[in-house]
């Protein structure tokens, strides 16, 4: 099936009630009408999600967010023209006719426009914006190929779109204008310096905080089976000679002790290379039934933030041994 034919199948689903699982710049996604409760439903069965958590509306045009929204802050309007369509998200007050199931309840709503084509069409022909999670099971890492998404959910959705592997690879950096104060929510594909530079001083959110206001950003969430350690040390290598060991490194690695199984994120250090490797290589490694995964930190600058962030949710802190 061409690509064009199979976003007018999708596109057909959609509208009649169905979900779609559909690249992303960021991470796949899975999709339905936003104002098709039953249909949204339906993604949180699949997803078996414990309990409701708001999605990210999508949309194919920054124009459709006035019909969504209350109003439009100002800083919200530059980051909007500045860096969409592409992965960044924002939080605003919602026009009461979104429906509940979308938001969880909230009176705000997130919303973004992807720049991966195939979304951009899929949106379009759908004539609805597309409420659409992260298109992996609960708990688990976002698929950045529709391979990931076989692998998980096959069967379970109505059709899976595949447009190649993301070019970003971690989820969309969200900024949250409900107080005066912009927030970022959580980082992701767009850097916090970018965001800074075009609307100044951003207040950024701890990790692990008691209520988180995303559920991304609990301490867990991105937890592959096999353990990460992010913060080992050199000096306690030789304890775990017996034990099968992967090793996630950012650049070239230098062969501390014999790992199993080695990932390299970007050979020559590039950090967005590295943010498009990420979740790929994590799934490899956890496929081999590795007793722990070792990761390289990778410094916290750029998407640096966004994989460290993810890295860390993922990872088992404490002692190696
Ligand atoms: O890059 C992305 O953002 C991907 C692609 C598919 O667009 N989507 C994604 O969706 O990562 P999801 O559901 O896996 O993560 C969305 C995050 C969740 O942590 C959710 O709690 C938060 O956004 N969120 C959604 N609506 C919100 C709201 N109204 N206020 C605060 N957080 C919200
Ligand atoms: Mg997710």
């Amino acid at each position: 099936m061409s690509d064009n034919k199979a976003v007018h199948r999708a596109a057909e689903i959609i509208r009649r009630g169905g979900i779609v699982a559909f690249p992303t710049e960021t991470v796949y996604g899975l999709g339905a009408d936003a104002f098709n409760p039953l249909a949204v439903a339906r993604i949180f069965e699949v997803k078996r999600r414990p309990s409701f958590d708001p999605l990210i509306v999508h949309v194919a045009n920054p124009a459709d967010v006035k019909r969504l929204v209350k109003e439009i802050p100002s800083n919200a309007k530059k980051l909007i023209e500045r860096f969409w369509p592409g992965p960044l998200t924002v939080v605003l007050l919602k026009e009461e006719d979104i429906p509940d199931i979308v938001t969880a309840g909230l009176p705000t709503l997130a919303i973004r426009m992807p720049s991966h084509p195939m979304a951009l069409s899929l949106i379009r022909e759908s004539n609805s914006p597309i409420a659409a999670p992260s298109a992996n099971l609960f708990g688990y890492l976002s698929p950045t190929t529709a391979e990931h998404v076989r692998e998980q959910l096959g069967d379970q959705v109505d059709l899976i779109l595949d447009g190649g592997p993301c070019s970003v690879g971690v989820e969309s950096t969200i900024v949250s204008f409900l107080e005066e104060k912009p927030k970022l929510l959580r980082p992701g594909g767009v850097s916090l310096e970018e965001i800074e530079s075009v609307i100044g001083k951003v207040e950024a959110h701890p990790i692990g905080e008691a209520r988180p206001q995303a559920p991304g950003m609990l301490p867990k969430h991105y937890a592959p089976r096999t353990p990460i350690v992010l913060d080992w040390d050199k000096k306690n290598l030789d304890l775990l000679e017996d034990k099968n060991i992967g090793f996630l490194a950012f650049q070239d690695p230098k062969n501390y002790l014999k790992f199993q199984s080695i990932e390299v994120l970007s050979k020559k250090g590039d950090i967005r290379e590295a943010a498009a490797n990420l979740f790929a290589a994590i799934r490899r490694l956890d496929a081999l039934d590795l007793n722990l995964i070792l990761a390289e930190p990778i410094p916290e600058i750029g998407l640096g933030r966004a994989i460290m962030d993810r890295l860390r949710r993922a990872s088992t802190k404490g002692e190696i041994n």
